[in-house]
């Protein structure tokens, strides 16, 4: 089942799917959760391993940043290797004063101005919905893990906006009636692929940078919100997948 981007033969994939977007995040994550790993992927450095976590098999793929790369990944991961469900895991910048540097956020919809679904398919689509029933699960978890999980909206560039000569030119074209919390840049083409080809995929994202916060993260602050991320998704995904003795 290799593609041009994935040299994994169709069973090297779990189909249940974690998705950094840094393929150094995906190793990290390997090496660190997962017991009997293999790196099934290595084509551009877009490493994929497929491991245990509590029993659970799972893969662990990186997609790059942004619209495209997630969209080529998502799309070979869903339509040529079977899988079920991608739970994306990446960072991303607050909008909203409520939202602060390291809170955790669930995607509920995401907004773009990107043409992807037009390209892809002749469709006009700019908003996307993460799937409900990998929502709950996650949801379900945060509360079991007592981590405070609010479900809010985004908007997915194809700008890092903080290289934005105005912030004004990104804010002005979201639409009031979506109360946009953050933004990041790869769960549009990740949603709409998932419900293309009939799939679950979700998103959980780590705020990183605010709009009125200059002085940023240490490294230490932002891998522990990226760790709680990754635990919270790990757990959320094992329920998905039967327990098996590696
Ligand atoms: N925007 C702002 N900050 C971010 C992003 C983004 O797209 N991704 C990670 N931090």
């Amino acid at each position: 089942m290799p593609t041009p981007h994935n040299k994994a033969s169709a069973d090297d994939i779990a189909k249940t799917v974690i998705m950094p977007g840094d393929p150094l995040r995906a190793k990290y994550i390997a090496e660190k959760f997962f017991d009997y790993y293999k790196l099934v992927n290595d084509v551009r450095g877009m490493f994929a391993y497929t491991g245990f976590y509590k029993g659970a098999r799972l893969t662990v793929m990186a997609s790059g940043m942004g619209i495209p790369s997630m969209g080529i990944y998502s799309f070979e991961l869903f339509h040529f290797y079977g899988v079920e469900n991608i739970i994306r895991i990446g960072t991303c910048g607050s909008l909203d004063k409520d939202i602060k540097m390291l809170d955790l956020i669930l995607v509920d919809r995401t907004f773009t101005e990107s043409n992807y679904s037009q390209a892809l398919d002749n469709v006009k689509c700019y908003d996307c919905e993460s799937s409900s029933k990998l929502n709950s699960i996650i949801e379900e978890t945060s509360k079991e893990m007592g981590i405070t999980l609010p479900k809010r909206n985004t908007i997915c560039n194809e700008i890092f906006d903080p290289y934005l000569p105005n912030i004004d030119t990104m804010l002005n074209i979201i639409p009031e009636d979506l109360h946009i919390a953050a933004c990041e840049m790869e769960a549009f083409s990740l949603f709409y692929n998932a419900k293309r080809e009939g799939k679950n995929a979700s998103c959980i994202l780590s705020v990183v940078d605010t709009l009125d916060d200059v002085e940023g993260l240490t490294p230490e602050e932002r891998q522990y919100g990226v760790d709680t991320m990754i635990k919270l998704a790990l757990e959320s995904a094992a329920k998905l997948e039967p327990k098996m003795n590696p």
